[in-house]
């Protein structure tokens, strides 16, 4: 059953949370990420997984989260724990969450359950269908494949994310390292395929996509790598394990003041050329570059970011310059 979909926020940094850490919990709300999502999946063991749910549920309630999304990442469908992980998270705390992230997508049945879980719980309460969104996890073979479809089954879905540890697990890949290349790969990108796979289906579906953790927590210079490598391609934000990756992650998914800068330059002149006093031309140069209507969409997409990140443009377009 398809919802409107609610404006997406921006999420450059999405901080992991264990929902076993009250210290963590408590902590989180001071941390400048753009994105909160509290565990209650695999940093959460078995046997703490009942007291991580109550966590939960109190940190949602007590708030003081401000403008960052507030997320819980539930357990996959094929555990024993979904179920009552979903019903106490939102019978508990549902009005002070943004979205469910279900971990382990394979399936467009995975999503149809929370999405069913989702729409029962929003009717019993009279609120409207679609507050609280979805954010799918893939990370095995299975996933990858029927990615496409994944991300076609609902407008509830509001990001695809990808998890590098249980995707290596998945397909074998030789290496303890998550997110780094594994030794012995000299030709390219390890992660490239899969990266691409999740960009192209959410972009294909009007979804955020998301990179997943670096888990080498003392390593920034191979967490500016990875996530180099996932901002580049176009990718709006990456998962931090640890308060002292935000910065970093902050500052590699926002463009630069002067990529900015160059950004509204280009739809300042742009806009400027096409309209009848500027001629209504579709090409033009601007200093060294032509720019068209396919550098006003690019254009576009960095000044997006831009503003997310809270830049500001002085800039100014003179005719002739
Ligand atoms: C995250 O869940 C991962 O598997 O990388
Ligand atoms: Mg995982």
């Amino acid at each position: 059953m398809n919802v409107p979909l609610q404006h997406i926020r921006a999420r450059r940094t999405v901080l992991a949370v264990p929902g076993c850490s009250i210290r963590m919990l408590e902590k989180s709300k001071s941390l400048d990420s753009d994105q909160v999502f509290l565990d209650l999946e695999d940093s959460v063991a078995p046997l703490a997984k009942t007291a991580a749910r109550e966590n939960v549920v109190k940190a949602l309630n007590e708030g003081g989260y401000g403008s960052r999304i507030r997320s819980v990442r539930i357990n996959g469908t094929g555990t024993q724990w979904c179920d009552e992980d979903i019903e106490t998270i939102l019978a508990g705390a549902g009005h002070n969450l943004d979205s469910i992230i279900l971990p382990k997508v394979q399936s467009v049945e995975d999503v149809f359950w929370l999405v069913h879980r989702l729409a029962q719980w929003e009717s019993s309460q009279n609120i409207e269908l679609g507050q609280v969104s979805i954010e799918v996890q893939i990370e095995d073979a299975l996933g990858l494949i029927n990615v496409e479809v994944i991300a076609a089954s609902s407008n509830r879905i509001q990001t695809i994310i990808f998890g590098p540890a249980d995707f290596m697990a998945s397909i074998n890949m030789r290496s303890l390292n998550v997110g780094a290349q594994p030794s012995g790969y000299t030709e390219g990108d390890a992660y490239h395929y899969a990266l691409m796979k999740l960009l192209v289906a959410g972009r294909a579906f009007g979804k955020q996509v998301i990179d997943g953790p670096y888990l080498e927590i003392k390593d920034l210079e191979g967490l500016a790598l990875s996530s180099n490598r996932s901002a580049a391609l176009g990718f709006d934000g990456k998962w931090v394990l640890h308060p002292d990756q935000i910065e970093l992650v902050n500052e590699i998914f926002s463009p630069t003041q002067e990529e900015f800068e160059q950004a509204e330059l280009i739809l300042q002149a742009y806009e400027y050329h096409t309209s009848q006093i500027g001629g209504q031309l579709g090409a033009v140069m601007l200093g060294s570059q032509m720019i068209d209507e396919a550098s006003r969409k690019m254009a576009l997409v960095v000044s997006a970011k831009g503003r997310a990140a809270g830049l500001v443009s002085g800039q100014q377009f003179e005719v002739g310059k």
